[in-house]
């Protein structure tokens, strides 16, 4: 049985005219533009990359958009310094500071810096802890894609067994709680695998939903899932270039095996990344819609 193929471009492109309309809405009845601010430090070039997919996208949904970029050898407290001017500027609701930092940076300080209210990443421990307890906060941008991708093809999580491979704050954390919650998209049972997990492949084969967030590639094979899994695969690993110099990609799992015996699986690239990116943008609408007293 070939899987069906979960298109991330498709739900991502249908999420982004439900916002489209909004930010119109917000904008013909309140005087309220959604603002989002990009702060880069570096010339990381996948960094680069993403940073500039997500303020295309913001321009493209008639956001306030600006992407400020910072030399490599900023120091920590002029990013600090920067972060807090942002805090207090009314023209955006949303400040995304991209990851990874220069070494010299404190990742943790930099995200604690942020206002709460305008952490569109979710990243800030205090959205980390709403989301635990299930109250109401910017989720993380890529497991809130994932969550949506999961509910809008129809899967179901209630009683499933759900493998995670992966523990980063950014995605297996994060999912694994998403999925455990009593509610739409969770009940399910959460089995979280990490490096020091003794026997992969015993849990990978017990997964009815497997999310591989790994970062290497091609690490999940055939072999290692059972006939009718949903697979969600986050990894972009760039294996190599095209003669025209374009970075050829993979994900985390052997697709091309896995999607024979899989019953739905999410292509690398245009399955999670997309998702990624426009559920930063719903965010911002969120936080605009909060900040301005409209939710
Ligand atoms: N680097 C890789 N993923 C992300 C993300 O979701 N947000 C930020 N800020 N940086 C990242």
């Amino acid at each position: 049985m070939a899987a069906k193929i979960i298109s991330g471009t498709q739900i991502a492109k249908q999420i982004r005219e439900e916002l489209r309309a909004e930010v119109a809405e917000m904008k013909d009845k309140q005087g309220v533009i959604p603002g989002l601010v990009t702060i880069l430090v570096g010339e990381n070039p996948a960094s680069i990359s993403y940073v500039t997919a997500k303020q295309r996208i913001a321009r493209d949904l008639a956001f306030h958009s600006f992407q400020d970029n910072q030399p490599a050898d900023i120091s920590e407290a002029d990013l600090l310094a920067l972060i807090e001017k942002y805090n207090h500027d009314p023209a955006f609701h949303g400040i995304l500071i991209q990851l990874p930092l220069p070494k010299h940076i404190d990742e943790g300080k930099v995200i604690y810096a942020v206002n709460p209210a305008k952490d569109v990443d979710g990243f800030h421990p205090v959205n980390v802890g709403k989301m635990v307890v299930g109250e109401p906060c910017f989720l993380p941008c890529t497991p809130h894609g994932i969550m949506e991708m999961l509910i809008r093809s129809e899967v179901e999580t209630s009683g499933a067994e759900a493998v995670i491979v992966g523990r980063s704050n950014i995605v297996g954390k994060p999912i694994a709680n998403l999925l455990l919650q009593k509610r739409e998209g969770g009940n399910a049972t959460v089995t979280l695998c990490h490096t020091r997990t003794r026997d992969m492949a015993f849990h990978t084969k017990r997964a009815d939903i497997l999310i591989v967030a790994a970062g290497r590639p091609r690490v999940i094979t055939a072999d290692m899932v059972k006939d009718g899994v949903v697979v969600i695969d986050v990894g972009v690993n760039r294996i190599g270039k095209t003669p025209e110099g374009k970075a050829i990609l993979c994900g985390d799992v052997d697709f091309d095996a896995i999607k024979e015996k899989a019953s739905a699986i999410t292509p690398v690239p245009g399955g999670v990344g997309p998702m990624t990116i426009t559920m930063l943008m719903k965010n911002t609408v969120q936080a605009a819609k909060q900040i301005s007293g409209l939710a």
